[in-house]
């Protein structure tokens, strides 16, 4: 089948490689794409990497039309939260990615909250206040640390952890003040929770469900997990503090009460759950959903998928998970380690010459492109905040670290930086078992 991947980062990267390996591709087009995912796509008259305008829905409507799509997948929530999936569909388009309403649970902090409040779903408290003046009379009911954020889509920005009732009062005003556009139009309050957060990946239909894997990230930019927040600087998978145990009980009391409350609200879920947990000491709770694979989440998921990639998605596009074979992934740990362009997160460096990626693939590790761009006489520089994703597998994710990082040595990106802890969590965790 011809399939159209939107999207043009290290998460897409991850996806267009593991879609092309697919017996069932035909052919593959991204749009924006990059480099990289022309490299993976491209072939004589095989689809290749085009810049349609995604928020022209209708053009990209005729595009599929005219290729034959059979299948869209779409890897960013932006395109997700406006619609992009329903206008498809309307069009008789199967695509991966939850509707507009459904995209909510991204795009809403507060509809995610009210939704977990019906469903009985465990969450940190909270309450949702459309004023100034009501969020700062909340407040009293919270002490510190509490945590105030943005209702809708900030970019990952939009959450202020408060240490005091002044700090949380400050986070208020900016917001309700416009430090986040419409975003901050509305803010949620919370309940602050303790535990270690990780991440758990679902696919369904909008009934059927199936567990995509687990993985942890490091959402900060310096060694240690220090300095602002960033996309996420590096993960692997599986993340073994979720044991198998907490996994059933995070699919019995999360993931599965939140289909079903969507389908009951007459606005089912299809696609990938990305839920974020906290591990308290009172169980799994849900932190927030994002409605896509994780960016680098993804690129982790993507090398210890053993199972075809189109069928499982397709499956869900098209309502029929339940008759699909479950994803199977490798047993093997899969790490990634984000190289950013040095300034990253404020102000990246452009146009840094990128070197030797080939000799770092020799060394048993598969390198994303995230933010890259080639000049017209066919060099690679670095054109955004994350630029590659060098990622490896191994028995052990102190093999799969030593192979990252080992392939790393062997790139030059001068105007680049990565942090050389990436796993440290775990890694310190198995090193101090017996
Ligand atoms: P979010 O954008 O919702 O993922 O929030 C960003 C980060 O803030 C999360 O990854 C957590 O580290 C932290 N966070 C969000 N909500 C809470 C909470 N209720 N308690 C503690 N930490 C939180
Ligand atoms: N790495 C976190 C995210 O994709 O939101």
């Amino acid at each position: 089948m011809n399939i159209l991947l939107i999207g043009s980062g290290g998460r897409e990267h991850a996806l267009a490689w593991k879609l092309a390996q697919s017996p069932r591709c035909t052919t593959l087009w991204a749009s924006s794409g990059n480099p990289g995912m022309a490299e993976v796509i491209g072939g004589a008259g095989q689809g290749g990497c085009i810049p349609l305008a995604l928020n022209d829905h209708a053009v990209v409507a005729a595009f599929c039309l005219a290729q034959a799509i059979a299948l869209v997948v779409i890897g960013p929530e932006a395109p997700l939260v406006d619609g992009l999936a329903d206008s498809l569909r309307a069009a008789g388009i199967a695509v991966f990615g939850p509707g507009k309403a459904a995209a909510q649970l991204e795009g809403s902090k507060g509809f995610t909250k009210d939704m977990c409040t019906r469903a009985g779903i465990p969450t940190a408290g909270y309450v949702r206040a459309k004023t100034a003046a009501e969020a700062h009379s909340a407040l009293a009911a919270f002490g510190a640390p509490v945590v105030i954020k943005a209702d809708g889509l900030a970019a990952g920005k939009g959450v202020v952890i408060a240490q005091t009732a002044e700090e949380a009062a400050a986070a208020i005003d900016d917001m309700f003040g416009g430090a986040f556009g419409g975003a901050g139009a509305e803010v949620v309050i919370e309940e602050f929770l303790e535990g270690e957060e990780v991440s758990l990946f679902a696919i369904t239909d909008g009934s059927a469900i199936a567990l995509f894997g687990s993985a942890q990230d490091h959402k900060r930019v310096g060694e240690g997990d220090t300095g602002p927040n960033t996309g996420g600087m590096g993960a692997y998978s599986p993340a073994p503090v979720l044991t198998a145990e907490l996994e059933a009980r995070a699919m019995a009391e999360i993931i599965a009460p939140t289909v079903k409350a969507m389908a009951d609200a007459g606005m089912p879920y299809s696609g990938v759950l990305f839920a974020g947990l906290m591990l308290t000491a009172d169980g799994p709770k849900l932190i927030e959903y994002n409605c896509r694979f994780g960016d680098p989440e993804c690129q982790v998921l993507m090398m210890r998928l053993e199972s075809d990639l189109v069928e499982l998605l397709d499956a869900c596009a098209r309502g029929e998970l339940a008759g699909a074979a479950a994803p199977t992934l490798s047993e093997e740990s899969a790490i990634t380690v984000v190289v950013a362009a040095k300034g990253y997160p404020a102000t990246p460096a452009s146009g840094g010459a990128i070197e030797n990626l080939s000799a770092a693939e020799t060394r048993g590790a598969k390198v994303f492109h995230a933010g890259t761009a080639e000049t017209a006489d066919g060099k690679l520089i670095a054109k955004g905040g994350r630029v590659l994703n060098v990622t490896a597998t191994g028995v052990t994710l102190r093999e799969a670290r030593d192979r990252a990082y080992a392939a790393l040595a062997e790139m030059r990106f001068d105007d680049g930086f990565w942090r050389s802890d990436i796993g440290w969590r775990e890694l310190a965790r198995q090193a101090a078992k017996p």
